[in-house]
């Protein structure tokens, strides 16, 4: 696989992003056949924002390929105090092999990836989370099969989750509809990305108001947090705008009868999702947690493998 990086899923094409799953899925089956898959790299780990899953998952997977992983705040690094992005992607491409970064601004990983001569991971910003994204496809396809012709439905803010969601769709051969409240629509620019992939792919992106179009004969329907990480000031206004906008049992209704529910998480029961579906049998959360070490593992294989 031609990359350097792992910024978006946009930048792969359908058979790479098979080829990670097809991976992803042989780690799954049979994790002790690569034990030394990475044996002796180093992963940079920078967080500029807080993680459960995606620090423990890198870190975790990365011990199990044989390699090990730094966790870097940048509350103590000097990035923190100001040291350029350029330098620190010069610096640390001398001791590490590859870097995975979660921050704020988008342009802090596509900096980062382009002065660093490792790989580079996208492990959630401002505009996307793919990493997230390829998982919620891949446990998608573990719970229904087939994805082709299948339609995902996303509720909620058109955030990162929307954008990554969007970008992932066509290269599964999905359809995917975006239903958000008025003013928090998606980036269009990511929209028209999306757009031009979904055309090539035949596949369609149905942007919405609408819960009931968005989520009628779904096969997946997934929503996300109203106040994301650095949002925290606009939560209290982001509840009255997104009253009415929880994802509970009317909502799954207008959805295939064998749909699953998905959430990144984490999760604010009685909010974006109500307990009775997050908590009911079509929920497929944890599976859905768990899969990122697997596929997270499949991505730091094609990128580090020497
Ligand atoms: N879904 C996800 O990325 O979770 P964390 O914020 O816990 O990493
Ligand atoms: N949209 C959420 C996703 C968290 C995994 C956020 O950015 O906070």
């Amino acid at each position: 696989m031609n990359h350097k990086d792992f910024i978006e899923i946009h930048d792969y094409s359908a058979a790479e992003v098979r080829e990670i799953f097809d991976v992803a899925r042989d780690m799954k089956a049979n994790p002790a056949t690569y034990h030394d898959a990475l044996k002796g790299q180093t992963l940079a780990m920078i967080f500029e924002k807080s993680s459960t899953r995606t620090r423990v998952s890198f870190e975790v997977g990365m011990f199990q390929l044989g390699g090990h992983a730094l966790f870097l705040s940048s509350r103590d690094i000097q990035i923190g105090r100001g040291e350029p992005i350029y330098d620190t992607a010069k610096v640390l491409s001398r001791f590490v092999s590859g870097i995975m970064a979660r921050t704020f601004a988008h342009k802090t990983v596509t900096e980062l990836a382009e002065y660093s001569s490792v790989p580079v991971i996208n492990g959630l910003t401002d505009l996307s989370h793919p990493c997230q994204a390829m998982t919620d496809y891949f446990t998608a396809w573990e719970h229904l099969g087939d994805l082709k012709g299948r339609k995902i439905a996303y509720i909620g803010d058109g955030n990162n989750m929307a954008h990554s969601l969007m970008f992932g769709a066509s290269k599964v051969g999905m359809n995917i509809a975006v239903a958000t409240p008025g003013g928090y629509a998606p980036d269009p620019m990511i929209v028209a990305q999306a757009q031009g992939d979904a055309d090539n792919a035949g596949t369609k992106v149905i942007v919405t108001n609408s819960i009931e179009e968005a989520v009628r004969d779904a096969d997946v329907v997934t929503t996300d947090v109203w106040a994301s990480m650095g949002q925290e000031a606009e939560a209290a206004k982001r509840q009255r705008d997104f009253e009415g906008w929880q994802v509970n049992n009317r909502v799954m209704s207008f959805a295939k009868k064998e749909a699953i529910f998905m959430h990144c998480l984490p999760a604010h029961r009685g909010e974006e999702v109500a307990s009775e579906v997050i908590d009911s049998e079509r929920s497929v959360i944890y599976d859905e947690a768990e899969n990122r070490l697997h596929v997270q593992k499949a991505i730091m294989f094609v990128l580090m493998k020497k």
